[in-house]
Protein backbone atom coordinates (compact mmCIF):
# COMPACT_ATOMS: atom_id res chain seq x y z
CA UNK A 1 0.00 0.00 0.00
CA UNK A 2 1.10 3.71 -0.68
CA UNK A 3 -0.12 6.66 0.66
CA UNK A 4 1.40 10.52 0.25
CA UNK A 5 2.52 13.25 2.66
CA UNK A 6 2.47 16.98 1.88
CA UNK A 7 6.07 18.04 1.26
CA UNK A 8 5.80 21.47 0.26
CA UNK A 9 3.49 24.23 -0.20
CA UNK A 10 3.00 27.56 -1.94
CA UNK A 11 0.62 30.24 -2.38
CA UNK A 12 -0.22 33.44 -4.22
CA UNK A 13 -2.40 36.19 -3.95
CA UNK A 14 -2.52 39.19 -7.11
CA UNK A 15 -0.70 42.19 -5.44
CA UNK A 16 -4.24 44.28 -5.71
CA UNK A 17 -5.75 44.37 -2.28
CA UNK A 18 -9.60 45.71 -2.39
CA UNK A 19 -11.10 46.71 1.30
CA UNK A 20 -14.63 46.52 1.70
CA UNK A 21 -14.37 50.26 2.57
CA UNK A 22 -12.98 50.71 -1.51
CA UNK A 23 -16.12 48.68 -2.71
CA UNK A 24 -18.20 51.06 -0.64
CA UNK A 25 -17.24 53.65 -2.36
CA UNK A 26 -18.99 52.71 -5.33
CA UNK A 27 -21.28 49.93 -4.26
CA UNK A 28 -24.56 50.11 -2.09
CA UNK A 29 -22.88 48.48 0.96
CA UNK A 30 -20.83 48.90 4.19
CA UNK A 31 -17.81 47.69 5.62
CA UNK A 32 -19.84 46.61 9.04
CA UNK A 33 -22.07 45.05 6.66
CA UNK A 34 -19.63 42.87 5.01
CA UNK A 35 -17.92 42.48 8.09
CA UNK A 36 -20.63 41.06 10.17
CA UNK A 37 -22.77 38.98 7.39
CA UNK A 38 -19.45 37.20 6.19
CA UNK A 39 -16.48 38.22 8.11
CA UNK A 40 -13.82 39.78 5.18
CA UNK A 41 -12.37 42.58 5.75
CA UNK A 42 -10.35 42.72 2.17
CA UNK A 43 -9.40 40.38 -0.79
CA UNK A 44 -6.83 40.06 -3.59
CA UNK A 45 -8.46 40.85 -6.71
CA UNK A 46 -7.04 40.75 -10.48
CA UNK A 47 -4.45 38.48 -12.07
CA UNK A 48 -4.78 34.93 -14.66
CA UNK A 49 -5.25 31.99 -13.39
CA UNK A 50 -2.53 30.10 -14.70
CA UNK A 51 -0.14 32.75 -13.61
CA UNK A 52 -1.59 32.58 -10.11
CA UNK A 53 -1.33 29.33 -10.42
CA UNK A 54 2.23 29.18 -11.51
CA UNK A 55 3.32 30.99 -8.91
CA UNK A 56 2.33 29.29 -5.88
CA UNK A 57 3.39 26.11 -7.73
CA UNK A 58 7.19 27.16 -8.02
CA UNK A 59 6.76 28.22 -4.35
CA UNK A 60 5.84 24.92 -3.38
CA UNK A 61 7.93 23.26 -5.22
CA UNK A 62 11.03 25.39 -3.73
CA UNK A 63 9.72 24.70 -0.37
CA UNK A 64 9.86 20.92 -1.53
CA UNK A 65 13.41 20.89 -2.85
CA UNK A 66 12.10 19.72 -5.77
CA UNK A 67 12.33 20.69 -9.71
CA UNK A 68 9.35 20.42 -11.86
CA UNK A 69 11.23 17.06 -13.51
CA UNK A 70 10.60 15.38 -9.99
CA UNK A 71 6.87 15.61 -10.32
CA UNK A 72 5.09 12.97 -12.21
CA UNK A 73 0.93 14.33 -11.98
CA UNK A 74 -0.38 17.80 -12.19
CA UNK A 75 -3.81 18.28 -10.54
CA UNK A 76 -4.97 21.40 -11.06
CA UNK A 77 -8.76 22.38 -9.18
CA UNK A 78 -10.39 25.63 -10.52
CA UNK A 79 -14.17 26.62 -11.48
CA UNK A 80 -12.16 29.59 -13.60
CA UNK A 81 -10.05 28.21 -16.05
CA UNK A 82 -8.05 30.50 -18.40
CA UNK A 83 -9.92 29.26 -21.35
CA UNK A 84 -12.30 26.50 -22.36
CA UNK A 85 -9.60 24.17 -24.14
CA UNK A 86 -7.13 23.70 -22.91
CA UNK A 87 -7.01 22.86 -19.40
CA UNK A 88 -5.63 25.48 -17.28
CA UNK A 89 -3.42 22.52 -15.98
CA UNK A 90 -1.86 21.65 -19.30
CA UNK A 91 -0.46 25.87 -19.36
CA UNK A 92 1.10 25.77 -16.13
CA UNK A 93 2.70 22.13 -16.78
CA UNK A 94 4.30 24.10 -20.02
CA UNK A 95 5.39 26.83 -18.25
CA UNK A 96 6.51 25.05 -15.35
CA UNK A 97 7.96 21.53 -17.59
CA UNK A 98 6.31 18.92 -15.14
CA UNK A 99 6.38 15.36 -16.28
CA UNK A 100 3.68 13.46 -16.62
CA UNK A 101 -0.10 13.85 -16.71
CA UNK A 102 -2.36 17.11 -16.16
CA UNK A 103 -5.71 17.90 -15.92
CA UNK A 104 -8.21 20.56 -14.68
CA UNK A 105 -10.60 19.24 -11.76
CA UNK A 106 -13.80 21.45 -11.86
CA UNK A 107 -15.73 20.76 -8.50
CA UNK A 108 -15.92 24.48 -7.42
CA UNK A 109 -15.37 25.41 -3.78
CA UNK A 110 -14.84 21.09 -2.97
CA UNK A 111 -12.13 21.19 -5.78
CA UNK A 112 -9.30 21.16 -4.08
CA UNK A 113 -10.74 17.74 -1.57
CA UNK A 114 -11.51 15.93 -5.09
CA UNK A 115 -8.11 16.43 -6.38
CA UNK A 116 -6.63 16.11 -3.08
CA UNK A 117 -8.39 12.29 -2.89
CA UNK A 118 -7.68 12.52 -6.89
CA UNK A 119 -4.10 12.49 -6.13
CA UNK A 120 -3.69 10.04 -3.62
CA UNK A 121 -5.98 7.59 -5.60
CA UNK A 122 -2.88 8.15 -8.13
CA UNK A 123 -0.34 7.74 -5.66
CA UNK A 124 -1.84 4.36 -4.84
CA UNK A 125 -2.04 3.68 -8.59
CA UNK A 126 1.52 4.32 -8.82
CA UNK A 127 2.47 8.04 -9.07
CA UNK A 128 5.19 9.38 -7.36
CA UNK A 129 5.19 13.43 -6.57
CA UNK A 130 1.72 15.09 -7.61
CA UNK A 131 1.66 19.16 -7.71
CA UNK A 132 -1.77 19.90 -6.30
CA UNK A 133 -2.74 23.90 -7.09
CA UNK A 134 -6.01 25.19 -6.79
CA UNK A 135 -6.12 28.51 -8.32
CA UNK A 136 -9.05 30.85 -9.06
CA UNK A 137 -9.42 34.48 -10.71
CA UNK A 138 -13.53 34.69 -9.47
CA UNK A 139 -13.60 38.12 -10.05
CA UNK A 140 -12.90 37.68 -13.96
CA UNK A 141 -16.43 36.23 -13.73
CA UNK A 142 -18.08 37.99 -11.45
CA UNK A 143 -20.48 41.17 -12.17
CA UNK A 144 -19.00 43.40 -9.73
CA UNK A 145 -22.15 45.96 -9.54
CA UNK A 146 -23.50 42.92 -7.99
CA UNK A 147 -22.87 43.58 -4.35
CA UNK A 148 -24.04 40.01 -3.50
CA UNK A 149 -21.47 38.59 -5.29
CA UNK A 150 -18.74 41.26 -5.32
CA UNK A 151 -18.34 41.59 -1.79
CA UNK A 152 -17.61 38.24 -1.28
CA UNK A 153 -15.32 37.08 -4.19
CA UNK A 154 -11.58 36.76 -4.34
CA UNK A 155 -8.54 35.89 -6.28
CA UNK A 156 -5.45 33.31 -5.30
CA UNK A 157 -3.85 30.58 -5.95
CA UNK A 158 -2.00 28.23 -3.34
CA UNK A 159 -0.32 24.44 -4.26
CA UNK A 160 0.71 21.69 -2.62
CA UNK A 161 3.57 18.38 -3.42
CA UNK A 162 2.63 15.56 -2.25
CA UNK A 163 4.86 12.37 -2.13
CA UNK A 164 4.46 8.45 -2.17
CA UNK A 165 5.23 7.35 0.60
CA UNK A 166 4.88 3.44 2.30
CA UNK A 167 1.92 2.64 4.66
CA UNK A 168 -1.14 4.50 4.88
CA UNK A 169 0.41 8.58 4.28
CA UNK A 170 -1.90 11.38 5.33
CA UNK A 171 -5.03 10.54 4.26
CA UNK A 172 -6.43 8.81 6.64
CA UNK A 173 -10.69 8.40 5.62
CA UNK A 174 -12.31 10.88 2.94
CA UNK A 175 -15.92 11.63 1.66
CA UNK A 176 -17.11 13.17 -1.67
CA UNK A 177 -21.19 14.00 -2.62
CA UNK A 178 -22.65 16.05 -5.27
CA UNK A 179 -26.24 16.97 -6.07
CA UNK A 180 -26.44 18.29 -9.34
CA UNK A 181 -30.06 18.90 -9.32
CA UNK A 182 -28.92 22.03 -7.08
CA UNK A 183 -26.95 23.33 -9.76
CA UNK A 184 -29.19 26.50 -10.40
CA UNK A 185 -28.14 27.89 -6.95
CA UNK A 186 -25.00 28.34 -8.22
CA UNK A 187 -23.68 28.67 -12.09
CA UNK A 188 -21.85 30.52 -14.32
CA UNK A 189 -23.03 30.48 -18.22
CA UNK A 190 -20.67 30.50 -20.85
CA UNK A 191 -19.20 34.07 -21.39
CA UNK A 192 -22.00 35.32 -18.47
CA UNK A 193 -21.40 36.50 -15.00
CA UNK A 194 -21.55 34.25 -11.69
CA UNK A 195 -25.22 33.70 -10.12
CA UNK A 196 -25.78 32.70 -6.49
CA UNK A 197 -28.83 31.93 -4.45
CA UNK A 198 -26.92 32.68 -0.84
CA UNK A 199 -29.88 32.53 1.14
CA UNK A 200 -30.52 28.53 -0.41
CA UNK A 201 -26.65 27.59 -0.01
CA UNK A 202 -26.18 29.21 2.97
CA UNK A 203 -29.39 27.27 4.50
CA UNK A 204 -28.01 23.99 2.87
CA UNK A 205 -23.82 24.65 4.07
CA UNK A 206 -23.84 24.01 7.22
CA UNK A 207 -25.78 20.86 7.38
CA UNK A 208 -23.67 19.40 4.41
CA UNK A 209 -20.21 20.38 5.87
CA UNK A 210 -21.53 18.96 9.19
CA UNK A 211 -22.57 15.44 7.22
CA UNK A 212 -19.93 15.30 5.62
CA UNK A 213 -16.87 16.11 7.91
CA UNK A 214 -18.67 13.52 10.36
CA UNK A 215 -18.92 11.11 7.49
CA UNK A 216 -14.91 11.40 7.70
CA UNK A 217 -14.23 11.48 11.06
CA UNK A 218 -16.49 8.32 11.37
CA UNK A 219 -14.55 6.64 8.50
CA UNK A 220 -11.54 7.15 10.35
CA UNK A 221 -12.30 5.92 13.79
CA UNK A 222 -11.74 8.92 15.56
CA UNK A 223 -14.09 12.06 16.83
CA UNK A 224 -14.40 15.30 16.36
CA UNK A 225 -12.92 16.31 19.73
CA UNK A 226 -9.54 14.78 18.27
CA UNK A 227 -9.34 17.26 15.77
CA UNK A 228 -6.77 19.66 16.04
CA UNK A 229 -7.07 21.80 13.16
CA UNK A 230 -10.24 22.09 11.11
CA UNK A 231 -9.76 23.79 7.87
CA UNK A 232 -12.71 24.50 6.41
CA UNK A 233 -13.68 26.31 2.70
CA UNK A 234 -13.81 30.02 3.21
CA UNK A 235 -17.24 31.00 2.25
CA UNK A 236 -19.03 32.94 5.31
CA UNK A 237 -17.70 33.02 8.76
CA UNK A 238 -20.85 32.11 10.08
CA UNK A 239 -21.14 29.04 8.27
CA UNK A 240 -17.60 28.12 9.55
CA UNK A 241 -18.75 28.81 13.07
CA UNK A 242 -21.81 26.96 12.71
CA UNK A 243 -20.07 24.06 11.50
CA UNK A 244 -17.42 23.95 13.64
CA UNK A 245 -19.78 24.48 16.65
CA UNK A 246 -22.12 21.29 15.78
CA UNK A 247 -19.18 19.00 14.94
CA UNK A 248 -18.00 20.59 18.50
CA UNK A 249 -14.39 21.92 17.50
CA UNK A 250 -13.58 25.30 19.56
CA UNK A 251 -12.96 28.15 17.56
CA UNK A 252 -9.24 28.13 18.65
CA UNK A 253 -9.16 25.02 16.60
CA UNK A 254 -10.48 26.17 13.00
CA UNK A 255 -8.04 28.12 10.36
CA UNK A 256 -9.92 30.90 9.33
CA UNK A 257 -8.69 33.00 6.59
CA UNK A 258 -11.90 34.61 4.70
CA UNK A 259 -10.99 37.86 6.33
CA UNK A 260 -7.84 38.29 4.60
CA UNK A 261 -9.12 36.62 0.81
CA UNK A 262 -13.14 36.80 0.70
CA UNK A 263 -14.09 33.24 -1.23
CA UNK A 264 -11.40 32.16 -3.43
CA UNK A 265 -13.16 28.78 -4.41
CA UNK A 266 -10.74 26.17 -5.43
CA UNK A 267 -8.26 28.37 -3.72
CA UNK A 268 -9.94 28.40 -0.06
CA UNK A 269 -8.86 25.17 1.63
CA UNK A 270 -5.83 25.37 0.42
CA UNK A 271 -5.10 28.80 0.72
CA UNK A 272 -6.32 28.57 4.69
CA UNK A 273 -3.75 25.10 5.01
CA UNK A 274 -0.89 27.11 3.64
CA UNK A 275 -1.53 29.92 5.71
CA UNK A 276 -1.85 27.24 8.68
CA UNK A 277 1.60 26.04 8.11
CA UNK A 278 3.43 28.86 7.37
CA UNK A 279 2.00 30.25 10.77
CA UNK A 280 3.10 27.39 12.60
CA UNK A 281 -0.38 26.17 13.49
CA UNK A 282 0.15 22.69 12.04
CA UNK A 283 2.39 20.15 13.63
CA UNK A 284 3.38 16.43 12.74
CA UNK A 285 0.70 13.98 14.04
CA UNK A 286 -2.06 16.67 14.29
CA UNK A 287 -5.35 15.52 12.99
CA UNK A 288 -6.75 18.22 9.80
CA UNK A 289 -9.99 18.13 8.92
CA UNK A 290 -10.76 19.49 5.56
CA UNK A 291 -14.27 20.29 4.69
CA UNK A 292 -15.39 21.93 1.45
CA UNK A 293 -19.04 22.78 -0.52
CA UNK A 294 -19.89 25.26 -3.40
CA UNK A 295 -21.67 24.57 -6.83
CA UNK A 296 -23.05 21.56 -8.35
CA UNK A 297 -23.66 21.12 -5.62
CA UNK A 298 -20.49 19.48 -4.67
CA UNK A 299 -18.93 18.55 -1.08
CA UNK A 300 -16.02 16.76 0.46
CA UNK A 301 -14.41 16.29 3.44
CA UNK A 302 -10.76 14.94 3.75
CA UNK A 303 -9.07 13.72 7.29
CA UNK A 304 -5.10 14.00 7.08
CA UNK A 305 -3.01 12.62 10.15
CA UNK A 306 -0.25 15.77 9.20
CA UNK A 307 3.37 13.89 8.49
CA UNK A 308 1.62 11.01 7.82
O1 LIG B 1 -18.64 29.28 -1.88
C1 LIG B 1 -19.71 28.45 -1.67
C2 LIG B 1 -21.03 28.97 -1.95
N1 LIG B 1 -21.40 30.26 -1.40
C3 LIG B 1 -21.79 30.44 -0.13
O2 LIG B 1 -21.64 29.59 0.71
C4 LIG B 1 -22.47 31.71 0.22
C5 LIG B 1 -23.58 31.47 1.19
N2 LIG B 1 -24.37 32.65 1.45
C6 LIG B 1 -23.92 33.71 2.17
O3 LIG B 1 -22.78 33.75 2.58
C7 LIG B 1 -24.91 34.80 2.49
O4 LIG B 1 -26.19 34.40 2.09
C8 LIG B 1 -24.56 36.16 1.84
C9 LIG B 1 -23.30 36.73 2.48
C10 LIG B 1 -24.39 36.02 0.35
C11 LIG B 1 -25.69 37.15 2.11
O5 LIG B 1 -25.88 37.30 3.50
P1 LIG B 1 -27.31 37.15 4.15
O6 LIG B 1 -27.17 37.38 5.58
O7 LIG B 1 -27.90 35.85 3.70
O8 LIG B 1 -28.06 38.36 3.50
P2 LIG B 1 -29.46 38.37 2.75
O9 LIG B 1 -29.30 37.90 1.36
O10 LIG B 1 -30.48 37.72 3.63
O11 LIG B 1 -29.77 39.91 2.72
C12 LIG B 1 -30.07 40.64 3.91
C13 LIG B 1 -30.20 42.10 3.54
C14 LIG B 1 -31.13 42.32 2.36
O12 LIG B 1 -31.82 43.55 2.56
P3 LIG B 1 -33.31 43.57 3.12
O13 LIG B 1 -34.12 42.78 2.14
O14 LIG B 1 -33.24 42.92 4.47
O15 LIG B 1 -33.63 45.02 3.16
C15 LIG B 1 -30.18 42.49 1.20
O16 LIG B 1 -30.72 43.25 0.15
O17 LIG B 1 -28.94 42.62 3.16
C16 LIG B 1 -29.04 43.21 1.86
N3 LIG B 1 -27.76 43.00 1.20
C17 LIG B 1 -26.73 43.83 1.34
N4 LIG B 1 -26.59 44.97 2.05
C18 LIG B 1 -25.40 45.58 2.01
C19 LIG B 1 -27.37 41.97 0.38
N5 LIG B 1 -26.10 42.14 0.00
C20 LIG B 1 -25.68 43.29 0.58
C21 LIG B 1 -24.46 43.97 0.58
N6 LIG B 1 -24.36 45.12 1.31
N7 LIG B 1 -23.38 43.55 -0.11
Amino acid sequence: MAGAVTIGWGSSVPDNVVTNDDLAKRLDTSNEWILERTGIRERHMGGVTSELAIAAAKEALASAGMEPGDIDLLVLATTTPDALVPGTSAIVQGALGTRGGAFDVNAACSGFIYSLVAAHGFVLAGSKRVLLIGAETLSSITDMNDRTLAVIVGDGAAAVVLEAVPGQGELLSWNLGADGLLRHLLCCEHGGYLFMDGKEIFRRAVRIVVDSAREAIVAAGVTSEQVDLFVPHQANVRIIDAARERLGIPEERAMVTIDRYGNTSSSSIPLALVAAITEGRLHAGDLVLLSGFGAGMTWGSALLRWGG
